[in-house]
């Protein structure tokens, strides 16, 4: 009974740890993606990447490949091969896989086209983005 009772002890003390381990060393990953979901993210980080490398061929008046930008339902709408934005799925988004050049080589191809890929950081912040949910204003 006394071993018993010194083993459900131990138990005890260890659960304990673990969960103020857990509260306090949140991993990083976990407040960054808190980040991601506010739409300030989408106006300070994602929005400058569009704006700046998209902008001419889908916002505004621009609508190439039947695609605009310029609102997350426009977006979610899509272009001419549908929708291009699956909220929390980046793997499935068209606008993800095509800016990584993992999209069809041809029809619709990578994006920008004819021009340099994006930096891997300007990326990770679109995927981020669209893995928080993509959260605009
Ligand atoms: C120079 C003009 C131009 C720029 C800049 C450009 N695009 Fe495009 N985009 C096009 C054209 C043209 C198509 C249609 C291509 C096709 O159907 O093969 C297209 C199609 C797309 C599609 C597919 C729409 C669909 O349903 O077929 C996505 C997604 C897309 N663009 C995203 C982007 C993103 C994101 C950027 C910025 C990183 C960008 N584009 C920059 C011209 C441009």
């Amino acid at each position: 009974m006394r071993v018993f009772c010194a083993g459900l002890g131990v138990l005890a003390v260890g659960l304990t740890c673990f969960q103020l381990g857990r509260i306090c060393f949140q991993p990083a990953s976990v407040q960054a993606q808190d980040d991601a979901a506010k739409p300030e993210f989408y106006t300070t980080r994602v929005k400058p990447i569009f704006d700046q490398n998209c902008g001419r061929c889908h916002e505004g008046m621009n609508r190439r490949g039947g695609l605009s930008l310029d609102t997350r339902a426009a977006m979610l709408k899509g272009g001419h091969d549908g929708t291009v934005l699956v909220p929390g799925d980046p793997q499935k988004s068209l606008i993800v896989r095509l800016i990584r050049h993992e999209g069809p080589a041809d029809d619709p191809m990578p994006m920008p086209p004819k021009r340099p890929k994006l930096s891997d950081a300007d990326i990770a912040v679109v995927e981020r983005w669209v893995k928080a949910g993509a959260v605009m204003p």
